[in-house]
């Protein structure tokens, strides 16, 4: 349903010719935010480890190219691929993302994850071009508290399981270089979102892959914590935010700021009911939906209020959550029909335009 407020959508006059660096350039976001630049007339680079999924990858699928595995945590190639580049912005997104692998490897997880960050804005501080680093978190780094309704920006940071606590110490890492980025007069913000969901995530332990495999090979469906609740998001929705916020703090008295994204509060609903709304698109058989061991820790309430970037900077949640399982469903539909899903994935961000305008 179009929703009758003023939303701002990222600008292209901004972004045209802008050279943006992504760590993490392979990742789910990364690779729908190089395509959204691309489309914009941004130059772009990248820097990332591997594919992060296995066989599919929505990199491989988008851009047919190899990479040059390059890894955030050497410092001294991560400098000089920046020195070489000269960013006016960067955004960094390479990460350890997946709770369960970071109970596995919590070394391996923190490393990514804390000493990652710090050497990424260690590196860009040494880049006289580069005037902001975004700095992709998660709505994890918060402190639980069941007794909170939900999670604003004021939260108390923290985390219960390895993931949560990488990410609240990135935060706390980002903040720590306020000084002397503002000796520099350059930025750092720090963005947090939810659950995020959209084509192309193949990544082991999340729920758009287990859902997508069990109608793929119509076998049964396991949901560690049906009950739970999310912020459920579009990832063109999540980074409109991120393209919003960026261009905001380029150009504002601000060395370091943070951000919310989130749906709205009624569209952050159970696992369950979530995944039958997929389910329901697909013609897909829900009585075959049966409830998982819970191997790892998960907090079972996570609700996220993004009033701070309304305010700010305009920004809301553009698709319903109608629209949101429709792009969805789309896209998978039309990878399993074997379409060209570049030119499907840049149609989807020019439909993001249109609906904005509606
Ligand atoms: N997907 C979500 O729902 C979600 C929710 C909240 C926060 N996040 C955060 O958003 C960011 C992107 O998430 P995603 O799900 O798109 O990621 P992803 O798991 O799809 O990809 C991870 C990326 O990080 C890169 N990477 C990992 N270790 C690296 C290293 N040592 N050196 C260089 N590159 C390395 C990988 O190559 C890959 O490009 C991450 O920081 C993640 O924690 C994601």
């Amino acid at each position: 349903m179009a929703q009758k407020v003023n939303l701002k959508l990222a600008d292209r006059k901004f972004w045209k010719n802008k050279k943006v660096f992504l760590t993490g350039h392979t990742s789910f976001k990364g690779t729908w935010l190089k395509l959204w630049l691309e489309y914009m007339g941004a130059h772009v680079d990248g820097y990332s480890i591997n594919y992060p999924s296995y066989p599919k990858s929505f990199y491989k699928t988008i851009y047919k190219k190899k990479i040059k595995r390059e890894n955030i945590l050497n410092f001294e190639k991560l400098k000089k691929r920046i020195l070489k580049t000269k960013p006016d912005i960067v955004f960094h997104f390479a990460a350890q993302s997946i709770l369960s692998e970071a109970k596995k490897n919590p070394f391996k997880n923190y490393e990514t994850n804390i000493i990652g960050t710090a050497k990424v804005l260690e590196a860009c501080s040494l880049s006289v071009n580069t005037k902001l680093v975004s700095i992709i978190t998660s709505d994890k780094c918060y402190e639980e508290n069941n007794a909170l309704k939900y999670y604003s920006e004021n939260s108390l940071l923290g985390g219960s399981e390895p993931y949560s606590a990488s990410k609240a110490s990135a935060e706390i890492i980002s903040k720590s270089y306020q000084k002397k980025y503002q000796k520099l007069k350059k930025k750092i913000i720090t963005l947090r979102a939810g659950n995020v969901v959209g084509g192309g995530d193949w990544k082991k332990d999340r729920l758009i892959t287990d859902v997508m495999n069990s109608i793929e090979k119509k076998k049964q469906l396991i949901i560690r914590n049906p009950n739970s609740t999310r912020p459920w998001q579009h990832v063109l929705d999540c980074l409109n935010g991120y393209l919003l916020a960026s261009e905001y703090s380029y150009n504002s008295k601000f060395t370091f700021n943070t951000w919310n994204f989130s749906p709205p509060l009624r569209d952050q609903i159970s696992v369950i009911k979530f995944v039958k709304n997929i389910i329901l698109n697909f013609n897909y058989p829900i009585s075959k939906i049966i409830k998982g061991k819970n191997e790892f820790y998960e907090s079972t309430k996570l609700n996220l209020v993004s009033n701070k970037a309304y305010k700010e900077i305009k920004w809301k949640s553009i698709l319903t959550q109608k629209n949101v399982i429709l792009f969805l469903v789309e896209w998978y539909k039309a990878y399993y029909r074997k379409e060209k899903m570049k030119i499907f994935s840049q149609n989807q961000i020019y439909k993001f335009y249109k609906m904005a305008k509606r």
